[in-house]
């Protein structure tokens, strides 16, 4: 079968379906649904980082008018006891916290009490009254003292790849003529998204559970929920239909829904908790990194010898790891390469993913390194990333599907006009400005994951998709919408996307950029098994207008069925319906990587690549930097949005300017807290220093990599910024800065 479609199919750049209903604020967001006589509850954190609750005073928080209860370990309702209750489905191994289960602190800022009160105002003033006693034991948070317990897990989490060396790369690395080494440092940043963690809990009469969560997978939360409370999970229903931004932060299911759901068990009354923008430092993180990399080469610059080793962070109760060193030795041939990747444990909460994990932190962190052996060769960056192509995946020996990163590299230089740079350090320059240029590679992975979608065509001419996918702004409404548009030749009008709900067909967490191609491939499947009816209902027509054909001789195109060629008359798919007595075509079906494709999967890397270019401008004086261009060269397989496509690219590239200049968690080591926990000291960039980003998509066909050729973009456009930007500010300034934020004080 084929459609004809004139401009909402694949490929059309369709304005979000979604997004009148969010500019016009009718979207509703988890914090927004009103309850009948909803309580609201506020959370009390710990004070210290790690020890016992001794004591709990709450009876000035209970005097407060309208306070209803003060949930804590001592007063909790019944929760699993067994640890793998409460191990989500993006868990990493090791024991996760369980709110209120005990006196035992783990962390600083861990949720120690609930105070629920029948308004906002009684609770947060209530919840100021909670005296807390603590027995303390000695905590850690420095990375320096954490070095000492790195170590390498036995059990893995799933979605971490360890590196495989290859060749003698110190011994290579001892012979080469030219080398450079350097300690790449990577603070911790915080998801900052704009709608902060948030459940509203529904009491339902019957005693289920209807849970509005800020989240990235609604069937995880269900999940989770059902587990830690020992609920059925048809009594508890999650919806998350839009989501204000999340980069990760809503993966796992955060202490706000975990205590809503609580209290509304215990108290049978509807129940919201929604977390400060303080508090949204108290969950999850991106770990901080420290990365030795030394690199060796040949005068000419080819590469003989990568040795990369990183330490990141994580909790004393979880083991989260992320894939850091592999990039590099992935994407540069080099015949000895040698990578290590340990974590350490501190006494935080757990880290986690944030806008591709390990490797906007491990290859921003080898990008800076490539730079500098630029340097030392005397070859221009881009060349030298070029000298080393590799067209094959280095480090697993394997084919990619497809890697355009050749083209990524040359449409993105003559974008940016590359040609005319200058290559010595501060040789360019405007007034009091110092100009640099300076590129980076960034690469991801093009993850496909099982997925289901329900497609419902009804007699008026209406289609419905629906999977339990997630919207986290990223455009899956638009995504689900256009595929079937193309797949059943209808025009988007006709079409209601539904997702974020989790009674919808079974689907993955919206992560890992696989949701397009993931929700995607299920939409199609299902439309096809419609088609599929449509065709069947035809034949019962008077006269057999389709004269028999076969599902593959036949076009679909605005509501109709005819047969390719040009036989017989166009079919309504309302007329053949009404033929065959059918009120709606109900087809579900699940899109997964099937035996073949595991072999393939074995034989072939899935990755997408980018080429960044920016130029950044630097006060001599003052040591401001300003980006001021940036060119993101993405090859990433088919787009089927041009226009939402180079919206997730833009995110991604002001995120890898955020990370490049300003965002970074800082703890105070004596409290074990992070401390700029607020907007005014935790910076993100803000308009006025997003100046001009152009976004090219090169052309990658690729059949193979997933079924709709997607590889997704949720993650790429941020890989390979932020060494971009530091590399530009070496070659404004000639001063090279290893940590990242480059801040004014590093620079100077
Ligand atoms: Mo992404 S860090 O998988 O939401």
């Amino acid at each position: 079968m084929a459609a004809i479609i004139a401009h909402d199919g694949i490929g059309a750049p369709l304005s979000r379906v979604e997004g009148l209903l969010k500019v016009t604020g009718k979207a509703r967001y988890a914090a927004e649904y009103p309850a009948t006589g909803l309580l609201h509850g506020v959370v009390v954190n710990a004070a210290i980082a790690r020890g016992r609750i001794t004591r709990i005073d709450d009876s000035a928080a209970r005097a407060v008018a309208g306070v209803v209860d003060v949930l804590t370990h001592e007063n909790r309702l019944e929760i699993a006891s067994a640890d793998k209750k409460f191990q989500d489905d993006v868990a990493p191994p090791g024991s996760p916290l369980r709110p209120l289960c005990d006196a035992q602190i783990h962390y600083n800022g861990q949720p120690v009490a609930l105070v629920v009160a029948e308004t906002f105002e009684a609770a947060r003033y209530a919840a100021s009254l909670v005296e807390l006693g603590y027995e303390q034991d000695a905590h850690n948070t420095r990375f320096e003292v954490a070095l000492a317990e790195k170590f390498v897990p036995r059990k893995k989490r799933s979605g971490y790849y360890p590196p495989k060396n290859r060749g003698d790369a110190r011994s290579a690395f001892e012979a080469a003529p030219v080398t450079i080494a350097g300690d790449y440092h990577k603070g911790a940043e915080h998801h900052n998204p704009m709608e902060m963690h948030a459940s509203t809990v529904f009491f339902e009469g019957d005693g289920r559970l209807t849970v509005h969560d800020k989240t990235q997978g609604p069937q995880n939360v269900q999940a989770y929920l059902a587990g830690a409370f020992d609920l059925k999970a048809d009594d508890v229903r999650v919806l998350n239909p839009f989501v204000g931004g999340a980069f990760g932060s809503g993966l796992r299911p955060q202490y706000n829904v975990y205590l809503a759901a609580m209290a509304a068990l215990k108290l049978k009354r509807s129940v919201r908790v929604v977390l400060t923008r303080q508090q949204m430092f108290t969950h999850t993180h991106r770990p901080e990194c420290l990365n030795s990399i030394s690199l060796g080469a040949e005068r000419d610059g080819t590469l003989t010898a990568i040795l990369t080793d990183a330490t990141t962070l994580t909790s004393r109760f979880e083991n989260y790891m992320e894939t850091v060193v592999n990039w590099g030795m992935m994407n540069y041939a080099c015949e000895n390469a040698e990578g290590a990747s340990y974590i350490a444990p501190v006494d935080t909460y757990t880290p986690g993913d944030m806008r591709a994990p390990g490797a906007a932190t491990g290859m921003t962190q080898f990008e800076m390194a490539m730079d500098e052996l630029s340097y030392a060769v005397g070859i221009d960056p881009l060349d030298l990333r070029v000298k080393n192509y590799s067209n094959i995946d280095a480090m697993n020996g394997t084919e990619f599907t497809s890697k355009a990163l050749r083209e990524a590299y040359a449409q993105g230089a003559q974008a940016f006009g590359w040609d005319r740079r200058s290559p010595q350090p501060r040789s360019m320059r405007e007034g009091k400005e110092l100009i640099g240029w300076g590129m980076a590679t960034g690469m991801w992975d093009a993850m496909f994951s099982k997925c289901a979608a329900r497609a419902t065509l009804k007699t008026d001419g209406t289609l419905e998709v629906a999977s339990a996918m997630s919207d986290i702004g990223t455009g899956t409404y638009t995504v689900m919408t256009q595929v079937a548009a193309d797949t059943l030749g209808l025009p988007a009008s006709a079409i209601t996307a539904k997702l974020g709900d989790s009674t919808l067909p079974l689907s993955p967490v919206e992560g890992g950029s696989w949701g397009a191609a993931s929700v995607g491939a299920a939409v199609q499947l299902a439309c096809h098994g419609v088609a599929a009816r449509l065709a069947k209902a035809a034949a019962k027509m008077d006269g057999d207008p389709l004269e028999g054909a076969k599902l593959d001789d036949l076009l679909f195109e605005n509501g109709t069925m005819r047969r390719r060629d040009g036989k017989g008359e166009a079919v309504p798919f309302t007329a053949a319906m009404e033929a065959a007595a059918l009120d709606r075509i109900e087809v579900e079906k699940t899109a997964q990587p099937g035996p073949l494709d595991m072999v393939s999967l074995m034989r072939k890397s899935r990755n997408t690549h980018s080429a960044v270019f920016c130029e950044v401008r630097v006060d001599e004086e003052l040591g401001v930097v300003r980006v001021t261009r940036v060119v993101s060269a993405i090859a990433a397989g088919r787009i089927i949005n041009p226009k939402t496509a180079r919206s997730q690219i833009l995110g991604g590239v002001v995120m890898g300017i955020g990370a490049a200049l300003h965002e970074e968690s800082f703890l105070d080591h004596r409290l074990g807290r992070f401390m700029n926990n607020n907007y005014a000291e935790y910076h993100v960039p803000a308009h006025a220093d997003i100046h001009d980003i152009e976004v090219i998509f090169v052309h990658e066909p690729d059949p193979e990599v997933t079924p709709l050729g997607v590889k997704g973009l949720g993650e790429i456009g941020i890989v390979g910024t932020a060494a971009a930007v530091a590399n530009a500010i070496y070659h404004a300034t000639g001063v090279r800065v290893r940590s990242l934020p480059v801040t004014i004080d590093k620079l100077l």
